[in-house]
């Protein structure tokens, strides 16, 4: 029985994860300058060796192949066997078999040979390392000289703002400082490690260091979007977080909030949720403005 439902649960998060990758796709269909930022400020051209490190089920692996119309070789390396098995099939279904092959192995020892790519990335990895420099290191090992390494994190941009609550908005200022605080003492790792990038890259020898943003502007009214799309993504990331709940409030508690904020946060923020997803005119009507995005930062092998 507990089998059983364990396997529907996760034919339902498989489910929930492939929709919601759909929907950042067509999210970025409506802002086709995003596409123009990583082709020129990453270089991309046909013909080009790409290595994504920490590749995971590959999104950002094929983001990059579709954006390089002709051929390409890109390789894929993660630690994640069950990552990996998805980005396979993923890529299938895709297309792309052709222009992507995919590898186990770590950002610390990544198993390619030396001067190997013109480009060698990763996207949301070294958030996660306990020393970054040496992936970088490793990550300029594979690449050619006169090749480039980018790495593609999430900083200190987010901003939450709510004109019909302002005390909302402040409170998940204020939790989203804690969480990331939270978990640095917990788990060493730094979320926000996208305002570190350029001494990073500097520091692993890397030159002719370059910075961009990939903003990305969330307006649940914005006209662009549609509102069957809007409401997916309001389901999915309300899921996400009564799934989250218990770590969260960890890390949170670890980063210095009190239980009390913790808990009126989750009461306002699912009722508000389920308020948009029932109403459509205050859900066409919301002018709540939530900014993220992330960090793009490259240097060069000499
Ligand atoms: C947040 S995911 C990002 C996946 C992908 N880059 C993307 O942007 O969609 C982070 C990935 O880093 C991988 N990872 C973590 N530590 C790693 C390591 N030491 N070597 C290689 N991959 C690692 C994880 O398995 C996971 O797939």
């Amino acid at each position: 029985m507990s089998k059983k439902k364990s396997i529907t649960s996760q034919a339902f998060t498989i489910r929930y994860l492939r929709r919601s990758r759909e929907l950042y796709r067509r999210y970025l269909e409506t802002k086709p300058w995003i596409n123009q930022l990583y082709t020129t400020f990453l270089g991309l051209k046909p013909s080009m060796t790409i290595v994504d490190v920490g590749c995971g089920t590959g999104d950002f692996t094929r983001f990059l192949a579709e954006l390089i119309h002709g051929k390409c070789r890109i390789v894929g390396v993660d630690t994640r066997a069950a990552s990996l098995k998805t980005a396979v099939s993923e890529t299938r279904r895709a297309r792309l078999t052709g222009k992507i092959s995919y590898r186990e192995g770590d950002a610390y020892n990544i198993p390619i040979e030396n001067d190997f790519a013109d480009l060698t990335c990763c996207r949301t990895l070294l958030m996660h390392l306990p020393d970054p420099v040496r992936a970088v290191k490793e990550m300029t090992r594979v690449t050619k000289i006169g090749g480039m390494v980018a790495t593609v994190e999430r900083g200190q941009l987010p901003s939450y703002y709510d004109p019909d609550d302002e005390n909302f908005a402040q409170l998940i200022r204020k939790l989203g400082d804690s969480y990331v605080e939270g978990v640095r003492k917990l788990e060493g790792k730094d979320l926000v490690i996208g305002n570190r990038l350029p001494s990073i890259l500097r520091k692993a020898g890397l030159s002719d260091i370059r910075a961009e943003i990939q903003a990305d502007a969330w307006l649940l009214s914005d006209s662009r979007r549609k509102v069957e799309d809007v409401k997916a993504q309001l389901q999915f990331e309300l899921m996400n977080l009564r799934e989250n709940k218990k770590v969260d409030r960890k890390a949170m508690l670890a980063g210095g909030a009190n239980g009390e904020q913790i808990d009126q946060f989750y009461r306002k923020y699912e009722s508000k949720t389920r308020e948009l997803l029932t109403d459509s005119e205050k859900l066409k009507h919301n002018t709540a403005f939530d900014v993220g995005g992330l960090y793009l930062v490259t240097g060069r092998k000499v």
